[in-house]
């Protein structure tokens, strides 16, 4: 770059392109990070003086960001003059499941991707490191490096580097990673020295031995398969939930005794109205596309059973919540505590919670929605987006609530749908008084402790524990 100080730019500013960014620069005082986005409110909300506005809320988040904006962090919707000035661009755009065409429904959509390359490849006039930061099918590296090198006067590499935080914990996750993981051409002295420059980035804060180079396939690969096997066990324990419920075993004991087998482990055996989150579903269908793309028709099927036992999950919770209520829910008020796909988020990217309120409310249900950090606009949009129902007729079933008990009051069933802590806490004496008698509890999440409400007087139905002999079942 122009000030002698290494140039380091990254093209989306998003979930994983924002918090990754404000990490590097934390840790890297010496290189200036600059992030674009098309989205010149998405880089206003980076840059907004109110530290509330950040575009994302993730713990820590805007301490990073305070503490290095204007110093070595920018965020600029001058996407052509970071292009040139950097010496290595991380690609963190958005990879949506496509909508339409071939592959609909499964396979990437990586429109934004290769725009972002093609605008690479016009602007950069010197040599340039392309990091691959967002989830791509593999072999999408090739098809860039095809697209970008095509001009043929300007030389670039690229380098898979897949993002393993997850959302709630995205600072912590990206401080003290488990692991970083670069594809490069390693068979090629540039692309040992690409891959080298990135090590040295990593090196400023991550242990050595955990930063590991593979090919690029393996890398695009590993992070789908990483996926699959977290989502996997989700769903097999939400397989045996059901069993529980039918045997009168207990989910939690079983999980507590499984994951101490040292080679099973205790993480992600949590069971639970169904996992969400952008990118189990949409990467797990990326693997399904891919194999069936290759021929591997019972492969394909394998990984599809994970995202059609959490669909089933769904289904199962909404008909517990059905039959529970003596089998209809018309008119019934009903409240949701919980719309984000998992605790210490606003993201309600494919959260369970959307397809248990468009499925209570095809059934002509009220909802009182409350969650603590969701934005009105965006319930109403998933909602509405969900719904076959218009704005309209969708107002007069659906209520947000700005409190947890302006939810419970006059509803005939409380529904968690998210762990948040602050559910715990709330005091249900005062709940049970302002509900409708029988008082129904649907806990999704097993956060609540259901003895203690069962003695209350309410009627609990929990994930995978023996049922409320109260509750009707059908
Ligand atoms: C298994 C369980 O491990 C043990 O806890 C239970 O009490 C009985 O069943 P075992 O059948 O003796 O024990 O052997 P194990 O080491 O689990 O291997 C089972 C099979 O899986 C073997 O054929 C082994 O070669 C295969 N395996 C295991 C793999 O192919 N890959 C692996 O990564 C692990
Ligand atoms: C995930 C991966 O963990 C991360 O490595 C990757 O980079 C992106 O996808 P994220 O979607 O942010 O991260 O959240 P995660 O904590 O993995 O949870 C995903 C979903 O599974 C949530 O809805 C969560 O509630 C659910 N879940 C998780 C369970 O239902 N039970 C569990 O035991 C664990
Ligand atoms: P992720 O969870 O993968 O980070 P997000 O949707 O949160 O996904 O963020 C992706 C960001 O990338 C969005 O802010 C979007 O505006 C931005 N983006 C998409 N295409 C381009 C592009 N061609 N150039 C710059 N920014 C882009």
């Amino acid at each position: 770059g122009s000030t002698g100080r290494y140039q380091v730019c990254c093209i989306g500013a998003g979930y994983v392109g924002g918090p990754t960014m404000a990490v590097v620069a934390k840790m890297c005082p010496k290189i200036d990070v600059t992030v674009v986005d098309i989205s010149q409110r998405r880089i206003d909300s980076w840059n907004s003086e109110e530290e509330s506005e950040l575009p994302i809320y993730e713990p820590g988040l805007k301490e990073a960001v305070v503490n290095t904006r204007g110093k070595n962090l920018f965020f600029s919707t001058d996407i052509d003059g970071a292009i040139e000035r950097a010496n290595m661009i991380f690609v963190a755009v958005n990879t949506p499941t496509k909508k339409d065409g071939l592959g609909a429904g499964r396979a990437a959509d990586l429109t934004y991707w290769e725009l972002a390359a093609r605008r690479i490849a016009k602007i950069a006039k010197s040599p340039k490191i392309i990091v691959e930061k967002s989830t791509v099918p593999i072999r999408t590296a090739e098809a860039i490096s095809t697209v970008l090198n095509a001009s043929g006067t300007t030389k670039f590499q690229i380098l898979s580097n897949p993002e393993f935080l997850a959302e709630g914990t995205a600072v912590r996750d990206l401080e003290n990673p488990d692991r970083i993981l670069i594809g490069g051409n390693l068979k090629d002295e540039d692309g040992i020295k690409a891959v080298g420059e990135l090590v040295d980035i990593y090196s400023h804060w991550v242990p050595k031995e955990r930063i590991i180079t593979t090919n690029v396939w393996s890398s695009e690969l590993s992070k789908l398969v990483a996926n699959f096997f977290l989502a996997q066990r989700v769903s097999s324990i939400n397989a045996v939930s059901a069993l529980c419920e039918s045997s009168g075993a207990d989910v939690d004991e079983v999980s507590m005794a499984v994951g101490m087998d040292s080679r099973i482990g205790s993480k992600f055996l949590k069971a639970s109205v169904g996992f969400g989150g952008s990118c189990f579903q949409k990467d797990i269908l990326n693997l399904v596309y891919l194999s069936e793309s290759m021929g591997l028709k019972d492969i394909a099927e394998y990984f599809h059973w994970v995202v059609r036992m959490n669909d089933l999950q769904k289904d199962r919770f909404v008909s517990r919540i059905i039959h529970g209520l003596f089998n209809t829910v018309t008119g019934k008020r009903i409240a949701i505590l919980g719309f984000s796909f998992k605790k210490d988020t606003g993201d309600t990217r494919e959260s369970a919670a959307i397809s248990v309120c468009q499925r209570l409310v095809d059934e002509r249900a009220h909802l009182a929605i409350y969650d603590p950090k969701v934005y009105e606009t965006q319930i109403w949009q998933d909602i509405t987006t969900a719904s076959k129902m218009d704005r309209l007729e969708l107002e007069k079933l659906v209520h947000i609530s700005s409190n947890p008990y302006d939810a419970a009051k006059g509803s005939h069933a409380l529904v968690v749908c998210t762990e948040w802590d602050e559910f715990r806490d709330l005091n249900f004496e005062k709940i049970l008084s302002i509900m409708e008698k029988p008082a129904f509890i649907f806990d999704g999440r097993n956060v609540l402790s259901h003895e203690y409400l069962r003695k209350l007087g309410f009627v609990v139905y929990a994930i995978g524990k023996p049922l409320d002999p109260r509750l009707n079942v059908v």
